[in-house]
């Protein structure tokens, strides 16, 4: 493969599903090249990930920051089109459903690049989630749809998408997951936040659940209610932090607020876990793997495999104590079964797939 292929990463979510394809696409001798956003940009949202997956350097680091959703988007494609201008690779490569996303695959098809994208198909249905404008626009833009989740074929076809672009290639998430297993140590998780052997972890960043005060209060509120009976440890996103801090978070008694944690160290303190209450997309995947019960508290999910074959629950904020009690009592059974293709191999599926691709 001498063809160039370009990936686009920016934000936290986007560097353990590139980790894997990157590594498949090295072994086959792909030329490559990595352009960070810098839509993350504090240590532990990018700079921990790099390090702790063996991710090689990014070639470029655009550095666009924060910002309101425009202002961002902006400086997103500015940044990109001279990149890819300058660099018309063979294929652009994006991850999820984050700003950087949308924004390179804009780019790329204004530029007549072929773009594929890879988590494509999934949707919330729910417009009011700037992630959900996300996921439409860059499947419309992409000429390859590389699909983690079955029903994401049949979304893709109702939007008339072509069956010659769509591969359902399993999930580059829990190759990563999959492959760092060995490295999840709870007891050093336990130990290193003195947690006894009954504990939750809660993760909060959705802008409608932390950018609001009556939401966040009440979800204090029902943390507070697990606190109760179980500590809860929270890694603060730093778009929540203020905002939950005001709420209260800091004042409950038996909450244990810390900063956001390095991957490895994460999931370490995930997989001990009774039980994990969050707004995030990704640790629904890896607590359905790692056969943790989860809360989502949202009222929809893009990600319902991992209810009918996984351990996640929605649950509205109102009745975060309550359903979370009912857990950790013993009375929600999950009868799981790993969704098709999560099988530590998606990397591998998208690498072929991108090698017929560029020839
Ligand atoms: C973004 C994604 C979201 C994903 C999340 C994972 C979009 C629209 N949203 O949300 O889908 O689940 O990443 O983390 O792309 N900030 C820092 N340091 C950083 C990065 C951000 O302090 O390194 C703070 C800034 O105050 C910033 C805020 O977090 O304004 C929000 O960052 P932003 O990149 O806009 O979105 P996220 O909430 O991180």
């Amino acid at each position: 493969m001498h063809r160039q292929v370009l990936h686009v990463v920016g934000a936290r979510p986007n560097f353990m599903k590139a980790a894997p394809v990157i590594r498949a696409l090295g072994d086959r001798g792909c030329d490559q090249r990595i352009v960070h956003t810098g839509q993350h940009y504090d240590r532990a949202m990018s700079e921990v990930f790099f390090s702790q997956l063996a991710l090689p350097e990014p070639d470029v680091n655009l550095g666009v920051g924060s910002g309101s959703h425009a202002t961002q988007t902006a400086a997103l494609l500015t940044g990109l089109e001279a990149e890819l201008t300058a660099q018309r690779p063979a294929l652009v490569l994006v991850y999820g459903d984050v700003n950087s996303t949308l924004a390179a695959a804009l780019v790329a098809a204004k530029l007549q690049l072929p773009v594929a994208h890879v988590e494509a198909g999934l949707r919330s249905f729910d417009p009011s989630m700037p992630e959900e404008i996300n996921r439409r626009v860059t499947d419309s833009l992409s000429s390859l749809l590389l699909v983690t989740s079955p029903e994401g074929l049949s979304h893709l076809a109702r939007e008339g998408a072509p069956s010659s672009a769509m591969h359902l290639v399993g999930n580059p998430m829990i190759d990563t997951l999959l492959a760092n297993l060995d490295r999840f140590d709870v007891d050093a998780a336990r130990s290193d936040l003195a947690l006894p052997d009954a504990y939750a972890v809660a993760t909060l960043h959705r802008p409608a659940n932390v950018d609001d005060s009556v939401a966040a209060r009440v979800l204090v509120s029902g943390l507070a209610e697990v606190a109760a009976g179980v500590p809860v440890v929270i890694p603060v996103h730093p778009r929540g932090r203020a905002s939950l801090r005001r709420a209260g978070l800091g004042d409950v008694r038996g909450i244990r607020v810390v900063d956001p944690l390095g991957y490895v160290e994460f999931l370490s303190l995930v997989r001990g876990a009774r039980l994990v209450l969050t707004d995030s997309g990704g640790l629904q995947e890896e607590t359905t793997v790692l056969d943790v019960p989860c809360l989502t508290i949202r009222p929809n999910t893009e990600r319902p495999i991992t209810i009918s074959h996984g351990t996640n629950r929605l649950v509205a904020p109102g009745e975060v104590g309550k359903r979370a009690t009912e857990v950790l009592e013993g009375h929600t059974v999950f009868p799981t079964r790993r969704p098709p293709l999560w099988d530590g191999h998606a990397g591998s599926r998208i690498a072929d797939i991108v090698g017929t691709e560029i020839g």
